[in-house]
Formats: C-alpha cells, sequence, structure tokens
C-alpha cells in the first residue's frame, strides 16, 4: 500500500484520510502545527501506523525535513494530500469579514503552503512514481462575491494541473479534489446548508490511491446532495 503524507492531518479532512488509508494499509505520516492533536492522532492509529511529524506548511524548511525524514524512516514517500488550509470570511468592495492583515495567513496556507508542499514531496514521488493529491474546493471552481478564500481554491485549481503538467513522463499522477460543504471545524458557523462528513472526502481520495498506476484521476468534485450551486 506504501506511505501516505498528509498536511492538515490533525483534524478535519486530513485526519479522517489518514483513519481510512491505515484501515486499507496504508502507513501515514501526520503533518499540522498541532502537535499533541497529531500524537493523539498516532496514539489511536498505532505507532507502528502512523507517525507525527508536526510542521507549518507555510515552511518550506520544515516540508522538506517532513519529506526527508519519511523516505529514512519509511524508505519511500509513495504518496502526498496537500491539504493544510483555513479560511477567513473577507469583502473586497466594504469593511465586512477579517481585517486585510488577516487575508496574508491565509493566502500562504492555502496556495504557497500547497505549492512548496509540492515542491518539497515531488522529487520523493519521482522517485517512488508516486501520487500527489491536493485538496482544492469547490469555491475554487465558482464565483462567490467579495470572497478571497475562493479565489485562493481558484489557485489550487490551476496549481494542480500545471503541477501534472510539468509532472509528464515522470509517472506522477496528481490529483485535485474538490470538496462541497463538508462538516469540520472550518464550517462550524454554516448550519444553514447540507454538508458532508469529513470520510466522504476520504473515500474520495482513497478511490483516486487506489487506481492502478496507468490511472490519473485528474479531478474529483464531491458536494453533499441539496447544496445549491454557489454556496
Ligand atoms: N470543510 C469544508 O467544507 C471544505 C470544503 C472544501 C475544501 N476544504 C478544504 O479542506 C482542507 C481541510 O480543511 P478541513 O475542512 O478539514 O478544516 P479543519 O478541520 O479546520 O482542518 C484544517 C487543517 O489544516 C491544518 N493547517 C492549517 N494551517 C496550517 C499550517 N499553516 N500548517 C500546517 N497545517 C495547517 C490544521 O492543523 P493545525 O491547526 O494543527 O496546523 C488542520 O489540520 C482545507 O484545505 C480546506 O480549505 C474544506
Amino acid at each position: 500500500m506504501g506511505v501516505l503524507m498528509i498536511t492538515g492531518a490533525s483534524r478535519g479532512i486530513g485526519a479522517a484520510t489518514a483513519r481510512l488509508a491505515v484501515d486499507q494499509g496504508y502507513r501515514v505520516v501526520l503533518l499540522a502545527r498541532d502537535a499533541e492533536a497529531l500524537s493523539g492522532l498516532v496514539e489511536e492509529l498505532g505507532a507502528g501506523s502512523a507517525a507525527a511529524l508536526p510542521c507549518d506548511v507555510t515552511d518550506y524548511a520544515s516540508l522538506t525535513e517532513a519529506v526527508a525524514t519519511t523516505e529514512q524512516r519509511f524508505g519511500s514517500v509513495d504518496a502526498v494530500l496537500a491539504n493544510a488550509g483555513m479560511s477567513v470570511p473577507t469583502s473586497f468592495l466594504g469593511s465586512g469579514g477579517a481585517e486585510p492583515e488577516q487575508w496574508r495567513d491565509m493566502v500562504l496556507t492555502n496556495v504557497y503552503g500547497a505549492a512548496i508542499t509540492a515542491r518539497a514531496a515531488l522529487p520523493a514521488l519521482v522517485r517512488s512514481r508516486g501520487h500527489l493529491v491536493l485538496t482544492g474546493s469547490n469555491a475554487g471552481r465558482g464565483i462567490r462575491p467579495g470572497n478571497l478564500y475562493s479565489a485562493t481554491k481558484w489557485a489550487v485549481t490551476g496549481m494542480a494541473q500545471n503541477i501534472r503538467a510539468e509532472c509528464v513522463g515522470t509517472g506522477v499522477r496528481v490529483t485535485l479534489v474538490q470538496p462541497g460543504m463538508v462538516e469540520t471545524d472550518m464550517t462550524a458557523d454554516r448550519t444553514d446548508v447540507p454538508k458532508l462528513r469529513a470520510e466522504d472526502i476520504a473515500r474520495g481520495v482513497l478511490y483516486a490511491l487506489s487506481q492502478p498506476e496507468t490511472v490519473d484521476v485528474n479531478e474529483l468534485t464531491i458536494r453533499p446532495v441539496g447544496q445549491a450551486p454557489q454556496s
């Protein structure tokens, strides 16, 4: 099955994917900033199946070190889920939502973080002829008035395509997963809409990973039944 590295593994979609991947025989390497939450998940999954490497995805040195440590400890990096992300409400027109100073962390995490996760991991993925999965969003393919989060996910949509194009000839597969609304800490304030469970996205990730190595699932959009097109 191999070794799957997951960023944003301390809770939500990343943690759910770690649980399902271990169920299916993967060893998982868990990255996020919350070391305590990661240790708890390692304890739950078993130290033989999971390891925690606390790190901030906006720090390239930490990411390259995590990849090197994983290769040394586990022999290879066979798949990476670049999943860490955050969201703050924004408005370009008015003064609603978060102050612009707070927008910086979101852009750095969602765009720069995903980009340097790819950059740090791809040499190892080329060695393993492995698989890069990026968590984009359904918000990364539609218009959301005033919403910079959506624009960061448009960037991930483009990034996945550009990475896949650059990887032609390497054997590396690149999958973009675009969830609709999912019940996690990120959407706790959205009580007005139908939501998926994090496990529903995990199954999509494992579906892409479980294909023959000649099959590259490019994009998976997974939305709850009844979610309005632009919500
Ligand atoms: N929930 C939804 O409806 C939805 C829909 C579409 C897409 N998504 C995307 O799905 C991904 C996972 O989100 P989620 O819904 O599972 O939210 P979540 O429960 O809030 O989890 C976010 C994860 O990202 C990690 N993270 C955030 N900033 C980080 C940083 N600088 N360095 C390392 N890790 C960082 C967090 O860990 P630490 O805080 O411990 O660092 C946490 O593990 C995100 O990319 C999100 O944009 C979510």
